[in-house]
């Protein structure tokens, strides 16, 4: 089955790649380096021995985006790409509608011109907000806080509506919680430019001396040392979640939501903790004031992937820090 890939060379796009490259899948990817570099193609090849068509477009141009139907002619689509900065999405709102809300647009239209019957969507846990109970189930009210997370929302709600109006469509939404970690090859990883926004960047940064110290945000909220908690999830798991969500489209017309987390919540100092353990390495940090919109604790109950796709996360936080730390050495060879 040849599947089209949107956002394919970025952080969990190249992991997912790769593994649907090794169930023997066919991929086309698209991908207009906004967020990524070209050398990932040849990475994702040195892993798997196997070969990528690629496109370098922006998935809202229909005219080039057309093209590569035409050619192509997809049976799935896995849908990555977006701009994924919380913070930047709050200074530019109307960026990040025009281009993560058009690009699913456009999409859509495609599926409907070409007979595309199934559709993976990359979501977020951001869409739960902040959330009255833990552990989060896919039935939790739905709320965002940020321009960032309310176009994953609205995606959810325009998939919805476009799976209503077609009879053989199938859609799966994947809310994802914190992935981290890298490719074991140390071929693959999160390597985002300028200076990062998420925790484990951050800390990769910090191993590497290219930031002085880490900045915790917060250390008084209601968690067992203060620090936030999050359910942190290997992304060569989360890759896996795809192929699951994959199959499951062969099977059934429809819309359905599935939480991809660990259901384990990690503090910030766990997780500093952890990969100062596995890898030997000193992380300094200071304890700055709480980053706004931040929640005290999110993590995940992810039964129902594990009921319905026969997923379940199978890497723990030491894998995650000891892989990420791999990617950075090995890319510094
Ligand atoms: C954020 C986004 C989420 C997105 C995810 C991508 C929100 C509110 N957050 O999640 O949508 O999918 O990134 O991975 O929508 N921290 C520090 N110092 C740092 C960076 C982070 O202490 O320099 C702390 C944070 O306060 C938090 C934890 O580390 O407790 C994780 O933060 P981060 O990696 O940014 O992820 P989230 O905010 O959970």
């Amino acid at each position: 089955m040849k599947v089209l890939v949107t956002g394919g060379l970025g952080f969990i796009g190249s992991h997912t790649c790769v593994e649907l490259l090794e169930a023997n899948y066919e991929v086309v990817i698209v991908d207009n380096l906004s967020n990524s570099t070209i050398d990932v193609i040849d990475k994702i090849k040195a892993i798997t021995n196997k070969t990528v068509s690629f496109y370098e477009l922006d998935v809202c141009d229909e005219v080039e985006l057309e093209k590569v139907f035409q050619k192509e002619r997809p049976e799935a689509i896995i849908h990555f790409a977006a701009y994924k900065a919380v913070g930047e999405s709050v200074e530019k709102p109307i960026l990040y509608y025009e281009n993560n809300l058009i690009s699913t647009l456009k999409l859509c239209k495609m599926m409907q011109k070409y007979h595309v019957t199934k559709f993976v969507f990359s979501s977020s846990a951001t869409v739960y907000g902040s959330p009255a109970t833990l552990p989060i189930k896919e039935d939790f009210p739905l709320f965002t806080t940020n321009p960032y997370g309310t176009t994953k929302l609205m995606i959810e709600k325009i998939l919805k509506d476009f799976v209503s109006s077609q009879k053989d469509i199938s859609v799966i939404i994947l809310r994802y919680f914190n992935p981290i970690g890298a490719h074991p090859s140390g071929l693959l990883g999160e390597n985002p430019k300028g200076i990062p926004n998420n925790l484990m960047p951050y800390i990769l940064k910090v191993a590497d001396k290219e930031l002085e110290r880490l900045h915790i945000f917060g250390n008084d909220y209601d968690t067992k040392d203060g620090t936030g908690v999050r359910d942190y999830i290997h992304v060569v798991d989360l890759a896996k979640g795809h192929l699951c969500a994959l199959e499951k489209t062969k099977k059934e017309p429809g819309i359905f939501y599935y939480n991809l987390g660990t259901g384990c919540g990690y503090s910030v100092l766990d997780l500093v903790k952890t990969f100062e353990r596995v890898n030997g390495i000193k992380i300094p940090y200071q304890i700055d004031h709480r980053r706004p919109g931040d929640v005290a604790s999110c993590y995940a109950d992810s039964t129902k992937a594990y009921q319905e796709l026969g997923w379940k996360a199978e890497l723990g936080i030491e894998e995650m820090c000891k892989d990420a730390y791999h990617f950075l050495l090995e890319s510094k060879r």
